[in-house]
């Protein structure tokens, strides 16, 4: 074995997953899959982590930073021009009208989750390669399904033990009785309000006047104070459906806070637009985003496909969570210790019966002595240590200690499983 170093590092935003945090990021994927999606009736999916770039450019839009400074683009041997994924939602339509799913039932509701990439700067909580558990439900025009994706995050963040709160908009869709007529009031309101934006917020305004609400510039803050507001133009159809959805959050007594500057940063958000933010993080606070996406189908080369949906970002998750660092996993539960040759010989075997038996079970396999094998017993985490040796193999018994309060007694062989089987083993 090797004492060097390696000379590499893991590139500039991107971190190695290890224990104990990579059994706290199974939990994560457990309880989205297990606890609270799958008994919703959300269904595992998994698409490629990489895509045509067309599919982000029409799909999220050229206009979002996303697009136009973040993504890892390449060309292949084939010279395709493909894309590391940004985000999955844009995936997850293409492998829907693909797939033909929008011709089955409806609403076709899918769970996935898997690393995303995006060239940012890096900082706590934000990474060039994260992770994201992504939540669609498609083919449903809403409210309804709106306030259960709403509820469903909810319930999720308060299971996983993170604190955050509902910030909620709607910003229409695209019609000129609606976001098309806010877009021309709210281009007219920063033109003139030109000087006073940041340098760097002026030519990207004028593309999607939207996308000044991403800005983090304090001068664009600032002029942005008296904007005119996205719920003050919604059409008749978007503000009943936004009241709508608002009536059925209070009847689940879900709090929320309207911010008519959450406008989100992809181009493909049509009425509901939320997140979830928390005050533990500093400045990436948003757990959660998502909303509604009602021409993202048709973007793509389909028909009328109206959907709604949410990811939640497992790095920020971790981040901002106060339980899941309690959290035990299940792991080893007795580490069986051998003595001399004929136990050797035998631990396999032993090891094997209580891995069939339902228990976890793990034993040394570097040869150690004695104490090294008990160290070995501790480190793992084990409750109990079975120690053979030639007088215990002779008896049919095993050593049994109890690697929490140092007690050890011989016990019939056959006993093993009864004694140290917990409860959930
Ligand atoms: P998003 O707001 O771009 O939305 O990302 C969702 C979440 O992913 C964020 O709230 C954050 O927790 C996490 N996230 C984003 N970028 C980073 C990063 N660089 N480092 C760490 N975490 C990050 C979407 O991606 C949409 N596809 C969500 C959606 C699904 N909308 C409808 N369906």
């Amino acid at each position: 074995m090797s004492d060097q170093p390696t000379s590499f590092s893991a590139p500039r935003g991107t971190r190695d997953l290890l224990p104990p945090e990579s059994w706290r990021w199974q939990r994560v994927f457990d309880l989205a899959l297990n606890r609270i999606f799958g008994p919703a009736g959300y269904e595992p999916v998994d698409t490629p982590i990489f895509e045509h770039t067309e599919v982000f450019e029409r799909g999220v839009g050229q206009t979002t930073e996303v697009v136009s400074k973040q993504m890892y683009t390449f060309e292949d041997r084939g010279g395709r021009s493909l894309t590391l994924r940004p985000e999955a939602t844009a995936g997850i339509v293409r492998a829907v009208l693909e797939n033909r799913l929008d011709k089955g039932t409806l609403p076709v509701k899918l769970l996935c989750w898997g690393p995303m990439f995006r060239q940012e700067r890096p900082q706590k909580g934000r990474y060039r390669q994260f992770t994201q558990v992504d939540i669609e439900a498609i083919g449903s025009e809403g409210p309804a399904i709106d306030a259960e994706m709403i509820e469903l995050a909810a319930r999720f963040l308060d299971e996983a033990g993170a604190e955050c709160r509902l910030l909620l908009n709607s910003i229409g869709h695209l019609d000129e009785s609606c976001r098309l007529g806010y877009l021309r009031a709210l281009g007219d309101f920063l033109r003139a309000k030109e000087n006073e934006l940041a340098a760097a917020d002026r030519g990207r305004v004028d593309d999607n006047p939207l996308r000044a609400f991403d800005s983090k510039e304090p001068a664009t803050i600032a002029a942005l104070g008296d904007a005119p507001a996205i719920t003050d133009h919604l059409c008749d159809d978007c503000a009943r459906h936004f009241d709508d959805l608002r009536a059925m959050l209070d009847a689940l007594g879900l709090g929320y806070t309207i911010d008519p500057t959450l406008v989100r940063g992809l181009d493909y958000y049509t009425r509901t637009a939320f997140e979830f933010v928390s005050d533990d993080l500093g400045a990436q606070s948003t757990v959660v985003g998502g909303g509604r996406y009602d021409g993202l189908a048709e973007a793509l080369g389909g028909g009328h496909l109206p959907a709604i949906g949410f990811a939640l970002g497992v790095d920020r998750l971790l981040l901002a969570s106060r339980t899941l660092n309690e959290w035990e996993p299940r792991r080893v539960e007795v580490f069986v210790v051998a003595l001399g040759d004929r136990a050797k010989g035998e631990a396999l075997p032993l090891v094997t019966e209580l891995r069939r038996a339902g228990l976890g079970a793990d034993w040394d396999l570097m040869g150690r002595g004695m104490k090294g094998q008990m160290k070995g017993a501790d480190r793992s985490g084990a409750r109990w240590a079975a120690i053979v040796g030639d007088d215990e193999l002779d008896a049919g018994e095993v050593t049994l200690k109890d690697l929490v309060s140092g007690e050890q007694e011989r016990i019939p062989r056959g006993d093993l499983m009864s004694r140290t089987r917990t409860k959930e083993s």
